[in-house]
Protein backbone atom coordinates (compact mmCIF):
# COMPACT_ATOMS: atom_id res chain seq x y z
CA UNK A 1 0.00 0.00 0.00
CA UNK A 2 1.01 3.21 -1.00
CA UNK A 3 2.15 6.16 2.33
CA UNK A 4 -0.32 9.22 2.17
CA UNK A 5 3.56 10.68 1.23
CA UNK A 6 3.85 8.61 -2.03
CA UNK A 7 0.19 9.61 -3.53
CA UNK A 8 0.65 13.10 -2.98
CA UNK A 9 4.36 13.51 -5.30
CA UNK A 10 2.94 10.36 -7.35
CA UNK A 11 -0.17 12.49 -8.41
CA UNK A 12 1.58 15.61 -8.78
CA UNK A 13 4.13 14.13 -10.95
CA UNK A 14 1.38 12.62 -13.02
CA UNK A 15 -0.46 15.82 -13.33
CA UNK A 16 2.56 17.36 -14.55
CA UNK A 17 3.15 14.85 -17.44
CA UNK A 18 0.02 14.58 -17.93
CA UNK A 19 -0.62 18.23 -18.53
CA UNK A 20 2.46 18.63 -19.96
CA UNK A 21 1.42 15.92 -22.83
CA UNK A 22 -1.86 17.63 -23.34
CA UNK A 23 -0.12 21.01 -24.14
CA UNK A 24 -2.26 22.37 -20.90
CA UNK A 25 -1.24 26.26 -19.99
CA UNK A 26 0.72 26.84 -17.51
CA UNK A 27 -1.87 28.42 -15.21
CA UNK A 28 -4.25 25.41 -15.91
CA UNK A 29 -1.29 22.53 -14.43
CA UNK A 30 -0.95 25.17 -11.33
CA UNK A 31 -4.66 25.32 -10.55
CA UNK A 32 -4.93 21.94 -11.20
CA UNK A 33 -2.19 20.78 -9.13
CA UNK A 34 -3.81 23.21 -5.95
CA UNK A 35 -7.41 21.90 -6.08
CA UNK A 36 -5.70 18.10 -6.28
CA UNK A 37 -3.40 18.88 -2.81
CA UNK A 38 -6.21 20.69 -0.81
CA UNK A 39 -8.64 17.98 -1.59
CA UNK A 40 -6.52 15.11 -0.78
CA UNK A 41 -5.66 16.91 2.43
CA UNK A 42 -9.42 17.43 3.31
CA UNK A 43 -10.30 14.53 2.37
CA UNK A 44 -7.52 11.96 1.45
CA UNK A 45 -8.47 11.61 -1.89
CA UNK A 46 -7.95 11.97 -5.08
CA UNK A 47 -10.12 12.40 -8.14
CA UNK A 48 -8.91 12.41 -11.63
CA UNK A 49 -11.23 14.34 -14.10
CA UNK A 50 -11.89 12.01 -16.84
CA UNK A 51 -9.48 13.89 -19.45
CA UNK A 52 -6.64 12.28 -16.96
CA UNK A 53 -7.99 9.41 -16.52
CA UNK A 54 -8.09 8.99 -20.20
CA UNK A 55 -4.76 9.70 -20.72
CA UNK A 56 -3.08 8.14 -17.65
CA UNK A 57 -4.24 4.55 -18.95
CA UNK A 58 -2.97 5.59 -22.60
CA UNK A 59 0.50 6.45 -21.29
CA UNK A 60 0.15 3.24 -19.11
CA UNK A 61 -0.13 1.45 -22.28
CA UNK A 62 3.14 3.14 -23.19
CA UNK A 63 4.93 2.06 -20.44
CA UNK A 64 4.01 -1.57 -20.68
CA UNK A 65 7.57 -3.27 -20.91
CA UNK A 66 6.20 -6.18 -22.07
CA UNK A 67 4.05 -5.27 -25.38
CA UNK A 68 5.39 -5.25 -28.48
CA UNK A 69 1.99 -3.20 -30.12
CA UNK A 70 2.78 0.25 -28.30
CA UNK A 71 2.72 1.68 -31.53
CA UNK A 72 -1.12 2.24 -31.10
CA UNK A 73 -1.43 3.78 -27.53
CA UNK A 74 -2.56 6.86 -28.22
CA UNK A 75 -5.73 5.49 -30.05
CA UNK A 76 -6.30 3.82 -27.15
CA UNK A 77 -10.65 3.98 -25.89
CA UNK A 78 -11.16 4.38 -22.45
CA UNK A 79 -14.56 4.20 -20.63
CA UNK A 80 -15.10 5.69 -17.58
CA UNK A 81 -17.01 3.50 -15.26
CA UNK A 82 -16.09 4.51 -11.62
CA UNK A 83 -19.79 5.31 -10.99
CA UNK A 84 -20.92 1.95 -11.04
CA UNK A 85 -21.58 -0.16 -7.78
CA UNK A 86 -23.10 -2.98 -8.49
CA UNK A 87 -22.54 -6.54 -9.96
CA UNK A 88 -25.20 -6.11 -12.52
CA UNK A 89 -24.07 -2.37 -13.64
CA UNK A 90 -20.29 -4.05 -13.83
CA UNK A 91 -21.47 -7.29 -15.56
CA UNK A 92 -23.76 -4.96 -18.02
CA UNK A 93 -20.39 -2.78 -18.72
CA UNK A 94 -17.98 -6.21 -19.27
CA UNK A 95 -20.77 -6.95 -22.19
CA UNK A 96 -20.70 -3.49 -23.43
CA UNK A 97 -16.65 -3.65 -23.45
CA UNK A 98 -16.66 -6.97 -25.33
CA UNK A 99 -19.21 -5.16 -27.70
CA UNK A 100 -17.36 -2.42 -28.63
CA UNK A 101 -13.70 -3.58 -28.29
CA UNK A 102 -14.98 -6.34 -30.80
CA UNK A 103 -16.60 -3.84 -33.21
CA UNK A 104 -17.60 -6.72 -35.52
CA UNK A 105 -14.21 -7.66 -36.14
CA UNK A 106 -12.44 -4.59 -36.64
CA UNK A 107 -11.17 -4.45 -33.18
CA UNK A 108 -11.05 -1.55 -31.07
CA UNK A 109 -8.16 -1.14 -28.25
CA UNK A 110 -10.11 0.14 -25.19
CA UNK A 111 -10.35 0.14 -21.70
CA UNK A 112 -13.34 -0.07 -19.32
CA UNK A 113 -12.02 1.42 -15.31
CA UNK A 114 -13.91 0.51 -12.56
CA UNK A 115 -13.60 2.54 -8.84
CA UNK A 116 -10.14 2.81 -7.28
CA UNK A 117 -8.89 1.00 -4.46
CA UNK A 118 -9.82 3.05 -1.25
CA UNK A 119 -7.31 2.63 1.76
CA UNK A 120 -6.05 -0.54 0.44
CA UNK A 121 -9.55 -1.98 -0.67
CA UNK A 122 -10.59 -3.10 -3.87
CA UNK A 123 -14.19 -1.99 -4.53
CA UNK A 124 -14.41 -3.99 -7.33
CA UNK A 125 -12.43 -7.41 -8.43
CA UNK A 126 -12.75 -9.72 -11.74
CA UNK A 127 -11.78 -12.50 -10.89
CA UNK A 128 -11.30 -13.56 -14.84
CA UNK A 129 -7.87 -13.70 -16.42
CA UNK A 130 -9.69 -12.68 -19.74
CA UNK A 131 -13.18 -11.63 -20.02
CA UNK A 132 -13.08 -14.22 -22.63
CA UNK A 133 -11.27 -17.39 -21.83
CA UNK A 134 -12.09 -21.09 -22.44
CA UNK A 135 -12.31 -23.43 -19.14
CA UNK A 136 -10.33 -26.27 -18.15
CA UNK A 137 -11.59 -29.70 -16.82
CA UNK A 138 -9.26 -32.30 -14.81
CA UNK A 139 -10.75 -35.69 -15.82
CA UNK A 140 -10.00 -39.09 -15.72
CA UNK A 141 -8.54 -39.03 -19.50
CA UNK A 142 -6.64 -35.92 -19.02
CA UNK A 143 -7.48 -32.35 -18.96
CA UNK A 144 -10.30 -31.26 -21.56
CA UNK A 145 -9.58 -27.42 -22.61
CA UNK A 146 -7.65 -24.92 -21.65
CA UNK A 147 -5.31 -26.72 -19.30
CA UNK A 148 -4.28 -22.96 -17.81
CA UNK A 149 -7.75 -22.22 -16.64
CA UNK A 150 -8.28 -25.46 -14.44
CA UNK A 151 -7.81 -23.22 -11.63
CA UNK A 152 -10.34 -20.73 -11.98
CA UNK A 153 -12.68 -23.21 -13.67
CA UNK A 154 -12.52 -25.32 -10.42
CA UNK A 155 -13.91 -21.56 -8.66
CA UNK A 156 -16.48 -21.19 -11.06
CA UNK A 157 -17.93 -24.56 -10.54
CA UNK A 158 -17.73 -24.15 -6.51
CA UNK A 159 -20.04 -21.12 -7.12
CA UNK A 160 -22.43 -23.34 -8.93
CA UNK A 161 -21.59 -22.65 -12.86
CA UNK A 162 -21.32 -25.86 -14.63
CA UNK A 163 -19.78 -26.38 -18.42
CA UNK A 164 -20.84 -28.11 -21.46
CA UNK A 165 -17.37 -29.96 -21.35
CA UNK A 166 -15.94 -29.19 -24.43
CA UNK A 167 -12.96 -28.24 -24.88
CA UNK A 168 -13.95 -24.88 -25.80
CA UNK A 169 -16.28 -23.92 -23.01
CA UNK A 170 -16.30 -19.88 -22.67
CA UNK A 171 -16.16 -19.41 -18.78
CA UNK A 172 -18.81 -17.37 -17.21
CA UNK A 173 -18.00 -13.56 -15.54
CA UNK A 174 -17.01 -13.62 -12.04
CA UNK A 175 -17.64 -10.12 -10.28
CA UNK A 176 -16.93 -9.37 -7.10
CA UNK A 177 -18.15 -5.89 -5.36
CA UNK A 178 -16.13 -5.11 -2.07
CA UNK A 179 -15.78 -8.28 0.36
CA UNK A 180 -19.68 -9.47 -1.04
CA UNK A 181 -19.42 -12.87 -2.24
CA UNK A 182 -18.38 -12.91 -5.63
CA UNK A 183 -21.54 -13.61 -8.71
CA UNK A 184 -20.74 -15.43 -11.82
CA UNK A 185 -22.70 -14.51 -15.25
CA UNK A 186 -22.87 -16.36 -18.71
CA UNK A 187 -21.49 -14.22 -21.17
CA UNK A 188 -24.03 -13.94 -24.21
CA UNK A 189 -22.93 -16.30 -27.21
CA UNK A 190 -23.93 -13.95 -29.87
CA UNK A 191 -21.35 -11.37 -28.42
CA UNK A 192 -18.60 -12.99 -28.39
CA UNK A 193 -16.63 -13.59 -31.71
CA UNK A 194 -14.95 -16.62 -32.19
CA UNK A 195 -12.84 -18.23 -35.00
CA UNK A 196 -12.41 -21.12 -36.36
CA UNK A 197 -8.94 -22.56 -37.12
CA UNK A 198 -8.54 -23.04 -41.02
CA UNK A 199 -5.53 -23.65 -43.27
CA UNK A 200 -5.24 -21.83 -46.38
CA UNK A 201 -3.96 -25.12 -48.36
CA UNK A 202 -4.04 -28.15 -45.91
CA UNK A 203 -7.93 -28.19 -45.51
CA UNK A 204 -7.35 -31.43 -43.04
CA UNK A 205 -6.13 -29.33 -40.36
CA UNK A 206 -9.97 -28.56 -40.07
CA UNK A 207 -9.63 -31.82 -37.91
CA UNK A 208 -7.90 -30.02 -35.07
CA UNK A 209 -11.17 -28.79 -34.43
CA UNK A 210 -8.94 -25.86 -32.97
CA UNK A 211 -11.19 -22.10 -32.48
CA UNK A 212 -10.18 -19.71 -30.63
CA UNK A 213 -11.89 -16.26 -29.73
CA UNK A 214 -11.32 -12.66 -31.46
CA UNK A 215 -10.39 -10.42 -28.37
CA UNK A 216 -7.98 -10.65 -25.40
CA UNK A 217 -9.52 -8.60 -23.24
CA UNK A 218 -6.93 -8.45 -19.59
CA UNK A 219 -9.07 -8.64 -16.79
CA UNK A 220 -7.30 -9.25 -14.08
CA UNK A 221 -4.29 -6.43 -13.63
CA UNK A 222 -4.20 -3.18 -11.77
CA UNK A 223 -3.77 0.15 -13.50
CA UNK A 224 -2.03 2.37 -11.50
CA UNK A 225 -1.95 6.46 -12.31
CA UNK A 226 -0.92 9.04 -10.16
CA UNK A 227 -1.03 7.10 -7.23
CA UNK A 228 -4.51 6.02 -7.84
CA UNK A 229 -4.68 2.20 -7.99
CA UNK A 230 -7.47 0.43 -10.39
CA UNK A 231 -8.03 -3.20 -9.65
CA UNK A 232 -10.66 -4.01 -11.95
CA UNK A 233 -9.67 -2.23 -15.32
CA UNK A 234 -10.17 -4.94 -18.12
CA UNK A 235 -8.19 -3.87 -21.15
CA UNK A 236 -7.93 -4.99 -24.94
CA UNK A 237 -5.91 -4.95 -28.19
CA UNK A 238 -6.10 -7.33 -30.66
CA UNK A 239 -3.97 -10.42 -31.20
CA UNK A 240 -0.86 -11.16 -32.73
CA UNK A 241 -0.68 -14.40 -34.55
CA UNK A 242 1.82 -16.43 -32.61
CA UNK A 243 0.23 -15.66 -29.35
CA UNK A 244 -2.68 -18.35 -30.27
CA UNK A 245 -0.60 -20.40 -32.97
CA UNK A 246 2.50 -20.61 -31.21
CA UNK A 247 1.50 -20.39 -27.08
CA UNK A 248 -2.15 -21.33 -26.48
CA UNK A 249 -2.45 -23.65 -29.23
CA UNK A 250 1.08 -24.82 -29.12
CA UNK A 251 2.49 -25.34 -25.56
CA UNK A 252 2.69 -28.45 -24.30
CA UNK A 253 0.66 -27.32 -20.83
CA UNK A 254 -1.64 -25.56 -23.20
CA UNK A 255 -4.23 -26.96 -26.10
CA UNK A 256 -0.70 -29.05 -27.29
CA UNK A 257 -1.94 -29.75 -30.14
CA UNK A 258 1.83 -29.93 -32.53
CA UNK A 259 1.93 -33.54 -32.03
CA UNK A 260 -1.70 -33.58 -34.13
CA UNK A 261 -0.57 -31.04 -36.94
CA UNK A 262 2.18 -32.87 -37.76
CA UNK A 263 0.36 -36.32 -37.96
CA UNK A 264 -2.27 -34.52 -40.53
CA UNK A 265 0.26 -32.81 -42.34
CA UNK A 266 2.51 -36.45 -42.87
CA UNK A 267 5.58 -35.09 -41.08
CA UNK A 268 8.08 -37.66 -40.20
CA UNK A 269 7.89 -37.07 -36.40
CA UNK A 270 10.83 -40.51 -35.98
CA UNK A 271 13.35 -37.99 -34.69
CA UNK A 272 13.57 -34.63 -33.71
CA UNK A 273 15.81 -33.72 -35.91
CA UNK A 274 13.53 -33.48 -38.95
CA UNK A 275 12.07 -30.54 -37.25
CA UNK A 276 8.78 -31.48 -37.57
CA UNK A 277 7.52 -28.95 -34.27
CA UNK A 278 9.69 -26.56 -36.15
CA UNK A 279 7.21 -27.35 -39.11
CA UNK A 280 3.50 -27.35 -37.67
CA UNK A 281 4.44 -24.35 -35.71
CA UNK A 282 4.40 -22.44 -38.83
CA UNK A 283 1.69 -24.01 -40.46
CA UNK A 284 -0.71 -23.93 -37.35
CA UNK A 285 0.39 -19.97 -37.01
CA UNK A 286 -0.32 -19.24 -40.54
CA UNK A 287 -3.63 -20.89 -40.37
CA UNK A 288 -4.34 -18.83 -37.31
CA UNK A 289 -3.56 -15.31 -39.73
CA UNK A 290 -5.57 -16.92 -42.47
CA UNK A 291 -8.27 -18.01 -40.41
CA UNK A 292 -8.59 -14.41 -38.63
CA UNK A 293 -8.44 -12.84 -41.89
CA UNK A 294 -10.99 -15.23 -43.21
CA UNK A 295 -13.46 -14.10 -40.78
CA UNK A 296 -12.84 -10.59 -41.02
CA UNK A 297 -11.19 -9.99 -37.04
CA UNK A 298 -8.12 -7.78 -36.86
CA UNK A 299 -4.73 -9.71 -36.21
CA UNK A 300 -1.27 -8.58 -37.20
CA UNK A 301 1.26 -11.00 -37.99
CA UNK A 302 4.74 -10.84 -35.59
CA UNK A 303 7.12 -9.56 -38.46
CA UNK A 304 4.44 -6.36 -39.04
CA UNK A 305 4.15 -5.92 -35.08
CA UNK A 306 7.93 -6.07 -34.97
CA UNK A 307 7.82 -3.21 -38.05
CA UNK A 308 4.99 -1.29 -35.78
CA UNK A 309 7.49 -1.38 -32.59
CA UNK A 310 10.22 -0.04 -34.54
CA UNK A 311 8.14 2.79 -35.37
CA UNK A 312 6.88 3.75 -31.60
CA UNK A 313 10.76 3.57 -30.74
CA UNK A 314 11.17 6.15 -33.25
CA UNK A 315 8.03 7.97 -32.41
CA UNK A 316 9.20 8.01 -28.93
CA UNK A 317 12.50 9.37 -29.52
CA UNK A 318 11.10 11.91 -31.93
CA UNK A 319 8.99 13.16 -28.17
CA UNK A 320 12.20 12.73 -26.10
CA UNK A 321 10.88 10.12 -23.88
CA UNK A 322 13.15 6.51 -23.58
CA UNK A 323 11.61 3.05 -24.96
CA UNK A 324 11.78 0.90 -21.83
CA UNK A 325 11.24 -2.47 -22.74
CA UNK A 326 11.30 -6.08 -21.51
CA UNK A 327 13.47 -8.23 -23.93
CA UNK A 328 12.22 -11.32 -23.06
CA UNK A 329 8.12 -10.82 -23.96
CA UNK A 330 9.15 -8.23 -26.80
CA UNK A 331 10.74 -10.89 -28.55
CA UNK A 332 8.29 -12.89 -30.75
CA UNK A 333 7.89 -16.32 -29.57
CA UNK A 334 8.65 -17.63 -33.44
CA UNK A 335 11.85 -16.63 -35.31
CA UNK A 336 12.77 -14.19 -33.22
CA UNK A 337 15.81 -13.20 -34.53
CA UNK A 338 14.10 -12.13 -37.87
CA UNK A 339 12.64 -9.23 -36.02
CA UNK A 340 15.11 -6.35 -35.17
CA UNK A 341 13.97 -6.57 -31.24
CA UNK A 342 16.07 -9.58 -31.29
CA UNK A 343 19.55 -7.60 -31.99
CA UNK A 344 18.72 -4.64 -29.82
CA UNK A 345 18.83 -4.12 -25.76
CA UNK A 346 15.99 -2.56 -24.16
CA UNK A 347 15.95 -1.26 -20.55
CA UNK A 348 13.45 -2.86 -17.92
CA UNK A 349 12.84 0.03 -16.01
CA UNK A 350 9.49 0.63 -14.77
CA UNK A 351 7.80 4.12 -15.67
CA UNK A 352 4.33 4.86 -14.50
CA UNK A 353 1.45 5.00 -15.10
CA UNK A 354 1.75 1.26 -15.93
CA UNK A 355 -0.39 -1.62 -15.53
CA UNK A 356 0.82 -4.42 -12.80
CA UNK A 357 0.34 -8.19 -11.87
CA UNK A 358 -2.07 -8.13 -8.07
CA UNK A 359 -2.48 -11.12 -5.86
CA UNK A 360 -5.21 -13.56 -7.20
CA UNK A 361 -8.71 -12.21 -6.26
CA UNK A 362 -9.50 -15.97 -4.94
N1 LIG B 1 -1.10 -13.67 -24.70
C1 LIG B 1 -2.47 -13.55 -24.21
C2 LIG B 1 -3.33 -14.59 -24.90
O1 LIG B 1 -2.88 -15.30 -25.73
C3 LIG B 1 -3.04 -12.18 -24.48
C4 LIG B 1 -2.22 -11.01 -23.97
C5 LIG B 1 -2.60 -9.68 -24.57
N2 LIG B 1 -2.41 -9.71 -25.99
C6 LIG B 1 -2.71 -8.69 -26.83
N3 LIG B 1 -2.51 -8.87 -28.10
N4 LIG B 1 -3.21 -7.56 -26.39
O2 LIG B 1 -4.51 -14.72 -24.66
Amino acid sequence: MNTKLDIMSEAEQFIIECYRELEKTEEETTARLLQVKSRFEQNSTIDLTSEELEHGAKMAWRNSNKCIGRLFWNTLRVADARHLETADEIRDALFSHIEFATNGGRIRPFITIFKPEQDGQAPVRIWNHQLLRYAGYETDSGIVGDPGSVAFTKECLALGWKGQGTAYDLLPLVIQVGGELPVWYEIPDEIVMQVPITHPEYPQLEKLDARWYAVPIISDMKLEIGGITFPAAPFNGWYMGTEIGARNLADENRYNMLPKVAELLGLDTSTQATLWKDRALVELNRAVLHSFKTAGASIVDHHTAAQQFKRFEHNESTAGREVTGDWTWLIPPMSPATTHIFHNQYKNKIVKPNYFYQEKAY
